[in-house]
C-alpha cells in the first residue's frame, strides 16, 4: 500500500487534505506554469486528479477528443458538468464551444469554483460555475446539503449533455440513483449522459479476487464496494446490473460502455489516462 493510501485509510478527510497539499504548495513556489496554453491552475489546486501540468493538459486533450468523437458533443451544445473540480475537462472546451453554447460547471469545492470564475468566466461568459455546499465525507465533510435530496437548480429538459467524471466513484448508490433521476429530468429528450464509474460484475469480481485489477474493492457495503472502510467515499464501485436497472427506471438508456483500465482492460484508443475508470454513455429516452 502506498503512503498516500495509508494516510487516506487512517486520517480524517480534512487532515488528509492539508497534509497532501503541503508539498504541492512548495512546488508551486519553485515551478512556473506553462505559458501560451490558456488558463491553467497552480499545482496546489489540482486536487481533483493527478497533479502535473503535462498530465493536466493531456487529460484535457483526451477528454475533448472523447466529447467530439465518441459522445457527439456539438459546438453549440448546452452542457452541465457535475463535479467539474478545477476544470481539467472544461478548459479545452473554451476553444471548441461557440457563442450559442452554454457550459455550466458545478462543484462542492469552492476553491475550484472560485478559480474557474476568476480565470474562465472572466474570458468567456458562456462558461458559468456554481458552488453547492453538498456533503461528502471525503471531499466536503462539513457540507450542509444532502446529496440524496439535491435538486439540480435548472428547469426540465435544459441540457444537451450532462457529464460527471470521477464523481459517482465517490458516491453511495442511493445518492447516485437520486442524481440520475435529476439528470434525466434536466436532460433534453435524446440528450446524452457521459459518466465514469467503477463497475463490477461477476467477471470483474473474479479478476479482482485473482489480483488482476489495479483497484481492490474488497469491502462489500450495501449495493456497493469500497477500497477504504475508513472513508468509503474515497473510492466506491457499483454493480453494472444495478446501474442498468436504475437507469432504466429513470428513462436513461445505455448506448456504450468503455471498460476502465482498472479492470485490466486495454484503454479505448486516445483515452489512455481518461479511461482508467469505466465510462458510460447513455441517452435520455
Ligand atoms: C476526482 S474529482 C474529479 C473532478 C473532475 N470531474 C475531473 O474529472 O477532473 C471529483 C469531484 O467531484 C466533486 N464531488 C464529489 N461529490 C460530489 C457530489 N455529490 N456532487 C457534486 N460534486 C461532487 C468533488 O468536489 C471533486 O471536485
Amino acid at each position: 500500500m502506498s503512503i498516500k493510501q495509508a494516510l487516506k485509510n487512517t486520517l480524517s478527510a480534512s487532515i488528509f487534505h492539508s497534509v497532501r497539499d503541503i508539498p504541492w504548495m512548495i512546488r508551486d513556489w519553485r515551478t512556473k506554469a506553462p505559458i501560451g496554453q490558456g488558463p491553467i491552475p497552480p499545482l496546489r489546486l489540482m486536487f481533483d486528479g493527478p497533479r502535473g501540468y503535462d498530465l493536466f493538459l493531456k487529460m484535457g486533450r483526451e477528454t475533448l477528443g472523447f466529447y467530439k468523437n465518441i459522445a457527439g458533443m456539438k459546438p453549440d451544445d448546452v452542457i452541465l458538468d457535475i463535479g467539474c473540480g478545477i476544470g481539467r475537462k472544461t478548459l479545452p472546451l473554451l476553444d471548441y464551444l461557440n457563442d450559442k453554447a452554454l457550459y455550466v460547471g458545478m462543484d462542492l469545492d469552492r476553491r475550484g469554483i472560485d478559480w474557474l470564475l476568476r480565470n474562465v468566466t472572466s474570458r468567456n461568459q458562456r462558461f458559468v460555475f456554481l458552488h453547492q455546499d453538498i456533503y461528502n465525507k471525503f471531499y466536503n465533510p462539513k457540507g450542509s446539503l444532502i446529496p440524496g435530496l439535491l435538486v439540480l437548480p435548472f428547469p426540465d429538459a435544459s441540457f444537451d449533455m450532462v457529464v460527471l467524471w470521477s464523481v459517482f466513484t465517490h458516491m453511495y448508490p442511493g445518492d447516485i440513483a437520486h442524481y440520475l433521476s435529476e439528470i434525466a429530468r434536466v436532460l433534453k429528450p435524446g440528450g446524452t449522459l457521459a459518466a465514469s464509474f467503477f463497475l463490477y460484475d461477476d467477471e470483474v469480481l473474479s479478476r479482482m479476487k485473482r489480483g488482476e485489477t489495479t483497484m481492490d474493492f474488497k469491502y462489500a457495503l450495501k449495493d456497493c464496494r469500497t477500497t477504504n472502510p475508513n472513508m468509503p467515499e474515497d473510492a466506491l464501485a457499483v454493480g453494472s446490473e444495478w446501474l442498468d436497472s436504475v437507469q432504466h427506471q429513470v428513462g436513461l438508456q445505455t448506448q456504450q460502455r468503455l471498460s476502465g483500465t482498472w479492470t485490466g482492460a486495454a484503454p479505448h484508443a486516445g483515452l489512455e489516462l481518461t479511461n482508467f475508470q469505466d465510462i458510460v454513455l447513455a441517452k435520455k429516452l
